[in-house]
């Protein structure tokens, strides 16, 4: 039994941890919780209790829940300017931690995350969890075995309006759209990790991006008609390029928070000989929807080419991508098996979005990477 401590009770430990959790019964428990809005923790003790057939004590303070006797690791769900912090005190008190996207707000402190769990001898593994899922693992393991060939060109997308608009979304919308958040920080992390995943580290990075829409006024119904100043880029369009003894390739992320919507894929590979492409609508989100998958005919007889559904035989225990972080987490912890979701891996794809920055406020100018 794998005992865990999470903090922070909001939108995605209800909406999406939970749930997810279903799927670990009888191999975790989650027996401490705690967030600074104290109904909350409570609310999620006993909702996870329940759903674990485990108790869960809640804590005032993060301090006091990192006393608790015998937690092996801490989802750490707080709001992303608060994660360096959170996750620093985590790994201070000997705790392994599984940290939502991003891993910090600076690249300085995101390193410093890296050699604090490395000085304390614990695991930090970071969301996105885009390479844990079962689609990008069997991706990875088509793109490896040679299905397509050499890929050569990567494209993404990330746009909507951002969550002012997500009737479902019980946070607080605001933050999203400064410059602590934004676009990219928030939802472009995950084609960026799996970029990064399939086509290992960028070598460079360039981009343009601005405030198209400067105000949002808020459909979520409990929020309806709160107007939302846009204070960071709402629209980002960025370049990646990768190096390698075997020729380069390229990447290319729309990235928005100013978009009402795009029927293009979410997600597409390209190599010499075939493509594979996932489908943003009715939802990527489902991971046992197939992906599209086209391999040229190389004879002189028949069809060109020919689409096909393709994906894993087997999509495991959890159908969400984001649900695959937390199972991953427990799976390395019981030694089930090797981390993915590295903490280094975080850390390059946060200098992506960092550079990126840059590169707009340079007017496109590229930015070289470190990689990892
Ligand atoms: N909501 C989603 O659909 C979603 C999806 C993927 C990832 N995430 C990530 O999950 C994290 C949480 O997002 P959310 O949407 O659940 O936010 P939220 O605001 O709904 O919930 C965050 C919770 O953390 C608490 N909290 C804990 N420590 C805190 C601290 N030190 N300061 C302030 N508040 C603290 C807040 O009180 C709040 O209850 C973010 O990193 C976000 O990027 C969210």
């Amino acid at each position: 039994m794998i005992r865990l401590g999470v903090l922070g009770c909001g939108d995605v430990a209800f909406r999406t941890y939970l749930p997810g959790l279903a799927a670990l019964r009888g191999r975790v428990a989650v027996s401490a919780c705690t967030d600074p809005i104290a109904p909350r923790a409570a609310q999620f003790a006993e909702e996870v209790g329940a759903l674990l057939g485990e108790p869960c004590a809640v804590y005032p303070t993060l301090d006091d829940m990192l006393k608790a006797p015998g937690l092996d690791g801490v989802l750490n769900l707080s709001p992303a300017p608060y994660h360096f912090d959170t996750t620093s005190k985590i790994l201070n008190a000997g705790l392994n931690c599984y940290s939502e996207k991003p891993i910090a707000g600076t690249l300085e402190e995101a390193r410093a995350l890296m050699r604090l769990a490395d000085d304390r001898g614990v695991m930090l593994l970071c969301a996105p969890a885009t390479m844990a899922s079962s689609r990008f693992r069997w991706l990875k393991e088509q793109i490896d075995s040679g299905l397509i060939g050499r890929p050569t060109l990567i494209t993404a997308q990330q746009a909507n309006m951002g969550p002012a608009l997500w009737r479902e979304y019980k946070g607080d919308p605001a933050v999203f759209y400064t410059e602590k958040v934004g676009p990219t920080l928030d939802t472009g992390v995950y084609p960026l990790h799996g970029m990064t995943g399939l086509l290992g580290p960028a070598t460079s990075v360039s981009a343009v991006g601005g405030i198209v829409n400067p105000e949002r006024i808020s459909t979520i119904p409990e929020r309806y008609g709160e107007r939302i100043a846009v204070t960071g880029n709402d629209l980002m369009l960025i370049h990646l390029t990768w190096g390698g003894p075997d020729g380069p390739a390229f990447g290319q992320l729309f990235s928005s928070f100013s978009t009402p919507r795009t029927t293009q894929p979410v997600f597409e590979i390209h190599g010499e000989r075939g493509s594979i492409s996932i489908a943003d609508i009715p939802t990527w989100y489902d991971l046992s929807r197939p992906v599209d998958l086209l391999l040229l005919n190389p004879s002189r007889d028949g069809k060109y080419e020919t689409w096909v559904k393709a994906g894993p035989d087997d999509i495991g225990p959890v159908t969400q991508p984001i649900q695959s972080g937390p199972l991953h987490f427990v799976d390395v912890l019981a030694g089930r098996e090797q981390p993915i979701l590295s903490a280094a891996h975080a850390t390059h794809v946060l200098e992506i979005i960092r550079g990126a920055e840059q590169s707009a406020r340079q007017g496109g100018a590229p930015v070289m990477l470190e990689g990892f």
